[in-house]
């Protein structure tokens, strides 16, 4: 299962085959800044990948339609920008930044959402860890 790291926490965290990076950073607790859970409407997902570029799989259509028409000028016409809620990567090393990222409290210190939980996303449950009920 690829792993892929946050910057600047550093955070690490496994990434399901088919999961994009942001639905995995949420179904792990952490805070992955967005408005829309993953409906590539909000772009507040938006992340630079810094290396291991490879381990990111191209954009697919929704993407690039999406960025091309809400993102601005700037940052679409960098290719190291991506969604990160359409972000899916194979094999280990993917190192993005995201800034507002927010590592999930391994203390039990509570950093819950005020806006809440996301939403189960679409599959969701086809993807669940073998052995976790
Ligand atoms: S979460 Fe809104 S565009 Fe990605």
């Amino acid at each position: 299962m690829p792993w892929v790291r946050i910057q600047p926490s550093g955070t690490e965290f496994e990434v399901f085959d088919g999961e994009a990076v942001a639905e995995a950073a949420w179904r792990q607790g952490h805070g992955w800044p967005t408005q829309c859970w993953g409906q590539a409407d909000c772009m507040s997902c938006f992340t630079r990948i810094l290396d291991g570029e490879l381990c990111a799989l191209p954009a697919e259509q929704d993407e690039l339609d999406a960025v091309s028409l809400k993102m601005s000028p700037q940052l679409r016409s960098n290719h190291l920008i991506r969604l990160g809620c359409r972000l899916r990567c194979v094999g280990d090393g993917l190192v993005l930044e995201k800034q507002g990222f927010r590592p999930a409290d391994r203390t039990g210190e509570d950093t819950a959402d005020p806006a809440g939980p996301p939403p189960p996303s679409p599959g969701a449950e086809a993807r669940a860890e073998p052995g976790r009920t």
